[in-house]
């Protein structure tokens, strides 16, 4: 017999990467020398330090029952010293944080939680295709901002129609953005705010590329502007900042209400993260940063040779302010579906078509900078050998 599935599992939406997925590993499969540079997976180890206090906390039997509901309060205790000495904002540990199972998780129950079917939530086009994942799963309706390079790649407010935002229960944002490399202001955010109360928008901004900035900038905070806790939250992940991708674990910060909401879903859904990478995580935040001065500078390194090499090779773009991808532009013509597949065909080069990130990301591919110089170096002249520019 055929089990039918859910109608909320169908109307999921399609996983448009999984396509690129399969087609660079048959290229991998037929012994093509292939230079990915279409996935976002950090590609250097989490530092020694968390590491073994991981391995030592992996020892104690206090962590092999159990985990408190939600979470260990030592944990959002170094949630909030981090916060106070990164940003200078306050939060109360108690009331102002939620532990999370990776930022993909906060991001997809948020919605469950503070929208209703046929509610309107804004979602950034181009954006990550996690915020789609979470509003359909909440059956709410979702409205595109288109993020443009003549704004900077940020939200134009007064361009939202006023019974769309007057509708609107909810926005995603990100930045250090993810695909554009855009960063944000202090202004911006206050814009945000004052957007926000107006129109009573919950706002959650994701800012899992918080710690990457180049040429001497710290990407802002949400939080760091006056009257953002009356709206939003943050979601921080360590996966990018202390290359722990894999180990799974986040935390929201901000309105007290909306992490309450959280806590109260995730006692239905899970018990809390092994103790013992909540005892890591905490010595991530607490221990020494140097390790994300050398990431943030090895980042802005490739990201200078890479765009540089482009450049060279005839093709004119910006390099990004943020995050560890770059947002190319195409020539006029042809669509990112098309170029990215021209690139794996004749350069042996897998980059992000631009469609897949919405409507707006069409006329751009996006290039992760998880590879070394020497490769991203390469990648750029078999680019250029193509005679494209
Ligand atoms: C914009 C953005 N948000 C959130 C995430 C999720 O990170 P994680 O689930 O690993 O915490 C990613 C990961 O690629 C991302 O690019």
């Amino acid at each position: 017999m055929e089990i039918p599935f859910s109608e909320l599992l169908e109307q999921l939406p399609k996983q448009f990467f999984a396509s690129l997925v399969a087609k660079v590993g048959e290229k991998i499969k037929a012994g093509c020398d292939v230079i990915n540079l279409g996935q976002g997976n950090p590609d250097q180890p989490t530092p020694k330090h968390i590491v073994e206090a991981m391995q030592r906390a992996a020892a104690n039997p206090k962590y092999h029952k159990y985990s408190p509901f939600q979470g260990y309060f030592f944990l959002k205790e170094a949630i909030a010293a981090f916060y106070a000495r990164e940003y200078g904002v306050n939060i109360d540990p108690d009331r102002e944080v939620a532990i999370l199972f990776g930022g993909k998780a906060g991001l997809v129950e948020l919605p469950l939680c503070l929208v209703n079917p046929g509610d309107v939530v804004l979602a950034p086009d181009p954006g990550y295709p996690d915020y789609w994942s979470g509003i359909a799963l909440a059956r709410a309706r979702m409205e595109m901002m288109p993020l443009v390079a003549e704004n900077g790649f940020l939200p134009d407010y007064e361009a939202i129609p006023a019974a769309v935002a007057d509708r609107a229960k909810l926005m995603f944002l990100n930045y250090p953005n993810n695909p554009t490399g855009a960063t944000a202001t202090k202004e911006f955010f206050a814009e945000t705010v004052a957007f926000a109360a107006k129109h009573g928008i919950a706002v959650v901004h994701d800012f899992a590329y918080g710690a990457i900035g180049f040429d001497g900038r710290k990407p802002v905070s949400f939080l760091e502007v006056d009257g953002a806790k009356d709206v939003g939250v943050e979601i921080y992940t360590f996966s990018k900042t202390y290359n722990m991708a894999g180990w799974r674990v986040a935390f929201a910060v901000g309105n007290e209400r909306i992490i309450r909401a959280l806590e109260l879903l995730q006692d239905h859904l899970y018990v809390s993260l092994f103790g013992a990478i909540q005892e890591a995580a905490a010595a991530a935040l607490l221990g020494p940063q140097d390790c994300v001065t050398e990431l943030v500078a090895l980042y802005e390194a490739r990201r200078n040779a890479f765009i540089a090499a482009l450049c060279e090779a005839g093709w004119e773009v910006q390099a990004p302010s943020g995050s560890f991808f770059a947002w190319l532009p195409l020539p006029k013509g042809i669509s990112s579906a098309e170029f990215a597949d021209m690139l794996l065909e004749r350069a042996h080069v897998a980059v992000a078509p631009g469609i897949g990130f919405g409507e707006h990301g069409e006329g751009y591919v996006r290039v992760g900078l998880l590879t070394d110089e020497a490769r991203l170096r390469e990648a750029a002249e078999r680019i250029g050998r193509l005679g494209l520019f």
